[in-house]
């Protein structure tokens, strides 16, 4: 049994569904990220898990017992919003006493709660401020340190880092990590920004139109996506896809301007449609032992600081290259295709072959 299982999880909103049957299993401790496209219903199932709004059908267990008839405050859950709303003329200090004075706590023993959640989120010396006072990100931390004064046993994040600037979403993102690890606190949380979801989850869960496409460790979502909805959605630069046809032995790949070994030891049908998905570091100067080289015209170049993503013309797209900052670029490039590291999906139905 996990701490957190949801089952068959379904919601329909004035005559359309939200949600089909969703199912999601967490272990306590876990810090589980739900990504996708907007409107995919990720509020819609962390509103459903909080009591918020009902699901129509399906069950939400905690620790063995359901939690559908139990009303939100008796739930023992917190919920940290995008917007983050807090008491404007309360003290940063009495917002976040707030929910344990509503709990009963003494006064004693709130002090003590919030001195010690204060010096965790470093906001102490704002504990005497306004939030009127604060900046963006003060005010995140606020909203966060008021979540997690009262040590639920099951935390929701609903996008907490999208009002944030750059800088400041990296430093918030570091502190939710630093904290996860430190309170061992179950944790979900919602995304649409798939950096997030690599970088803070021990369980990613992708979803579509109300659809888990697939739940995985973030290594394997990355490196062995389900589909390529999920491929494409997560990384960045995106994967690229190479859409081919099988050839006449069932082991070669007749692509736009290339032609490749598959790289699976199965033999595929001739004729098949399929598509061969490559991270941009796997199109690279490095020699593959199991790749294509070949020369392509750069058409775009990228520099991040670390990396310079080219795009190479393959035919009728451009498909991403990764290289050292330090390479020389000219108007066309050397690369490999390393094929150990593709992946291979049928173009038809868009499920991973290999
Ligand atoms: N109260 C509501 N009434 C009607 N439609 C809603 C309501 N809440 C959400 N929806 C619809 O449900 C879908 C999922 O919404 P939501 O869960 O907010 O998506 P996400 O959080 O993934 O962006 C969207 O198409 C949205 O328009
Ligand atoms: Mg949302």
């Amino acid at each position: 049994m996990a701490f957190i299982e949801i089952e068959r999880l379904e919601r329909t909103i004035g005559g359309l569904q939200i949600l089909k049957g969703v199912d999601i299993r967490l272990e306590k401790g876990g810090f589980l990220v739900l990504v996708g496209p907007s409107g995919c219903g990720k509020s819609t199932l962390l509103n459903a898990i909080a009591g918020l709004q009902p699901p129509t059908a399906g069950d939400i267990r905690i620790d063995g017992q359901s939690v559908l008839g139990l009303h939100p405050s008796k739930r023992d859950i917190a919920m940290v919003f995008q917007s983050y709303a807090l008491y404007p003329n309360m003290t940063v200090a009495g917002n976040i006493a707030f929910p344990l004075e509503m709990a009963g706590v003494p006064a004693a023993q709130r002090a003590v709660d919030v001195a010690a959640v204060a010096k965790t989120l470093q906001i102490e010396h704002l504990l005497d401020r306004r939030p009127g006072q604060l900046s963006g990100g003060q005010r995140q931390r606020v909203a966060m340190a008021r979540a997690l004064v009262r040590k639920p046993r099951l935390f929701l994040f609903d996008e907490p880092l999208s009002n944030l600037d750059a800088k400041l979403r990296v430093e918030v993102r570091a502190e939710i990590r630093r904290l996860h690890q430190a309170t061992g606190a179950t944790i979900i949380y919602v995304t649409h920004d798939q950096i997030e979801a690599m970088t803070l989850a021990t369980q990613i869960v992708v979803l579509k139109d109300g659809v888990v496409q697939q739940a995985g460790a973030p290594a394997e979502i990355y490196n062995a996506p389900a589909n390529m909805f999920v491929a494409d959605f997560m990384g960045a630069p995106a994967m690229n896809m190479l859409p081919g046809t099988v050839g006449l032995d069932g082991q070669t790949l007749q692509l736009e301007g290339a032609e490749v070994a598959l790289p699976l030891a199965v033999t595929l049908e001739p004729g098949r449609a399929v598509t061969l998905g490559l991270r941009p570091e796997a199109v690279s100067a490095e020699r593959a032992p199991e790749g294509v080289a070949l020369e392509l015209p750069v058409e775009m170049v990228e520099p991040t600081g670390s990396d310079v993503f080219l795009g190479l013309r393959l035919g009728a797209r451009l498909i991403t290259a990764r290289l050292p900052a330090t390479a020389e670029v000219g108007a066309r490039q050397a690369v490999w295709l390393d094929l150990s590291r593709a992946v291979l999906f049928d173009s038809r139905s868009g499920a991973r072959i290999g």
